[in-house]
């Protein structure tokens, strides 16, 4: 492969909350997708909440019907991976964050693709040079890291691993821009990127102050709402700063950083959901109660509120 232009048809592997969208965000561009879950339950599931989620686009007038309806027969699924990567060279893969089980699929994608089909992973942070340990061809493994929902958030982390090609970099580069997506590049790998590197320290310390009692965590969504979301959806935390000023930043810093977490530990209300099964939306129950509500509906509430704000981001960021 040269460029985007010899894309074909694209696999997606691992149907899950990423996968799914993933599938989506590239068929609403014209590919053919091929979705791939060992899961069939999850398959069908993620399928009906894909066709949900093109309505809530089609209801906020980011595509049409016909569009979406052409979007929704572009997508194919499977239970097999050697069915579902016949015939394409452009596979990203979005199974579970765990390194063993995305080599064990990097392997068989390895046998299973042409020579030349480029596999791109969704991970959150694991290094792109440990998942592609191993193979033949570890030049042709890169990340391109989608966020939830990957249909609608714009950003999209490129990750260049220690032994990704230039080419290979280049056409994933350039997929995520014709896509109309914003991509931004991680230069030097390191555990979490710098989305995750972010997310995490700022979540480390959501938990720290509602462990400690310092504040309700509905309070600290509030906060994350009202101020640093809103404010960091128009200028980054550097512009930020010199819009603060400078010394004021200083002077904060110099007696809050000392008494900021540090915790090397994942927090322990995160851990005791996962061991009561209480994994968020896609289980209707997880740090809030979504039991009541269908996940269609939780989903399609939670998209109408990212496309309006998209819709008003994109004027800002002059990306419209
Ligand atoms: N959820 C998020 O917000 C988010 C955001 C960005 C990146 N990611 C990353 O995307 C990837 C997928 O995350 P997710 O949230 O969609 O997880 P998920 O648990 O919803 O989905 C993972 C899917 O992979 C499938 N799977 C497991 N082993 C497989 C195999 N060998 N072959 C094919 N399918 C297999 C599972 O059946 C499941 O449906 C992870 O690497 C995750 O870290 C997640």
């Amino acid at each position: 492969m040269e460029s985007i232009e010899d894309i074909g048809k694209m696999a997606v592997i691992g149907a899950g909350v990423m996968g799914h969208g993933i599938a989506e965000i590239y068929a609403l561009n014209g590919y053919s997708v091929s979705l791939m879950d060992v899961d069939e339950e999850i398959l069908e599931k993620n399928m009906a909440l894909l066709k949900s989620e093109l309505k809530t686009l089609v209801a906020n007038e980011f595509t049409t019907r016909e569009a979406s309806e052409s979007a929704l027969k572009r997508v194919s699924t499977s239970t097999s991976l050697e069915e579902a990567v016949d015939g394409c060279n452009y596979v990203t893969e979005a199974v579970v964050e765990k390194l063993d089980v995305k080599r064990k699929v990097f392997k068989k994608l390895e046998a299973a693709v042409t020579e030349d089909a480029i596999l791109a992973s969704n991970t959150s942070g694991l290094m792109i040079s440990k998942i592609a340990e191993g193979l033949k061809k570890p030049d042709r493994v890169v990340g391109t890291h989608f966020s939830v929902p990957p249909h609608i958030v714009p950003g999209v982390e490129i990750i260049r691993g220690n032994e990704t090609s230039d080419l290979t970099f280049q056409i994933a580069y350039d997929l995520i821009k014709k896509i109309g997506k914003m991509p931004f590049v991680v230069k030097k790998e390191i555990d979490g990127f710098i989305l995750n590197r972010l997310q995490s320290a700022l979540v480390r310390e959501a938990f720290y102050l509602v462990e400690n009692g310092i504040a309700e965590l509905e309070d600290v969504d509030i906060c994350l709402n009202s101020v640093l979301g809103f404010r960091w959806a128009t200028i980054g935390p550097f512009k930020q700063i010199d819009s603060a000023g400078v010394d004021s930043w200083y002077n904060v810093g110099s007696y809050l950083f000392p008494s900021l977490s540090n915790s090397k530990e994942v927090p322990k209300p995160m851990t005791e959901k996962v061991e009561r099964g209480e994994l968020g939306m896609k289980k209707g129950k997880g740090f809030y109660d979504y039991s009541k509500f269908r996940i269609e509906d939780v989903i399609a509430e939670r998209d109408d509120g990212f496309l309006k704000t998209l819709k008003l981001m994109r004027k800002i960021w002059k990306t419209d």
